[in-house]
């Protein structure tokens, strides 16, 4: 796993930003993974930033997101379809058709997962996947003691991670029970993947990260087996970790 540092949220975003940029620079047609919550936010804040001045096209690009909420309509101001939208797609040209997000709505949410799975496959897989992490480890929805191998499933929200997203509702009475996500499966067939993680709550998480350990027990520990993982962090994530670690962590 490669580490860059950086000093605060601000920069952590530019620098993955500059990651995707420089991914679509090389393959105008990427197929990207995206992800939601407060990490990525200021990514995309950058992404749309750099459209606006250097009109970077989306025109050819392909989006799959990592996960969705089941039961929510996509105009619920909590669904990942609205985030997505009012934080990113609509501020780019990236033809609607190309915006890949999981359907928590169907009856038959099984065959949306199966479905989902195979459209990733049919466009050749994940160029370059963006994550961000749990408190507790978890990528996508994939929580403690979800197999390395399992692919895109319908999944029971633990208490701890409605807890960590009940700051987006009223309370966590209101946060869903169920999401789909992609598997962790799915997301270590991505070509590269970028995970950034920034804050003193993340601390904790990335000190387990980078010890040896690699158990299903911290899903996200199974980028350890993967061979183009990026990570992005500020100093405050880094906080748990000594310097000499961060130092050759860094070469
Ligand atoms: C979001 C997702 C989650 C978040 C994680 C961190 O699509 O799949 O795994 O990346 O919960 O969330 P934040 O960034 O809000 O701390």
């Amino acid at each position: 796993m490669k580490l860059l540092k950086a000093n605060n949220y601000h920069e952590m975003s530019k620098k993955a930003a500059e990651v995707i940029l420089n991914q679509l620079k090389e393959k105008p047609n990427s197929v990207l993974g995206l992800a939601t919550g407060g990490t990525v936010l200021g990514t995309y804040e950058c992404l749309v930033e750099d459209y606006k001045k250097n009109h970077t096209s989306y025109q050819h690009v392909q989006t799959f997101n990592l996960d969705e909420y089941t039961g929510m309509s996509r105009t619920d101001s909590h669904s990942y379809h609205y985030y997505m939208n009012e934080n990113f797609f609509k501020h780019i040209d990236i033809p609607t058709d190309h915006i890949h997000i999981p359907n928590g709505l169907g009856k038959d949410l099984i065959g949306e997962c199966q479905n989902y799975e195979d459209k990733i496959t049919e466009y050749g897989g994940i160029d370059l996947q963006l994550l961000g992490i749990g408190q507790n480890g978890h990528i996508g929805f994939n929580e403690p003691g979800t197999s390395f191998d399992i692919k895109t499933h319908v999944v029971t929200l633990t208490e701890s991670t409605r807890k960590a997203n009940a700051r987006y509702f009223e309370s966590i009475s209101s946060v869903p029970t169920q999401a789909i996500t992609m598997g962790i499966g799915t997301i270590r067939k991505s070509k590269h993947i970028l995970l950034l993680a920034s804050g003193k709550e993340k601390a904790l998480i990335l000190q387990q990260l980078f010890n040896d350990v690699i158990d299903e027990i911290v899903p996200a520990s199974v980028l350890k087996m993967h061979s183009n993982v990026t990570i992005i962090a500020d100093e405050e994530a880094l906080s748990l970790l000594d310097d000499e670690k961060v130092k050759v962590l860094l070469t």
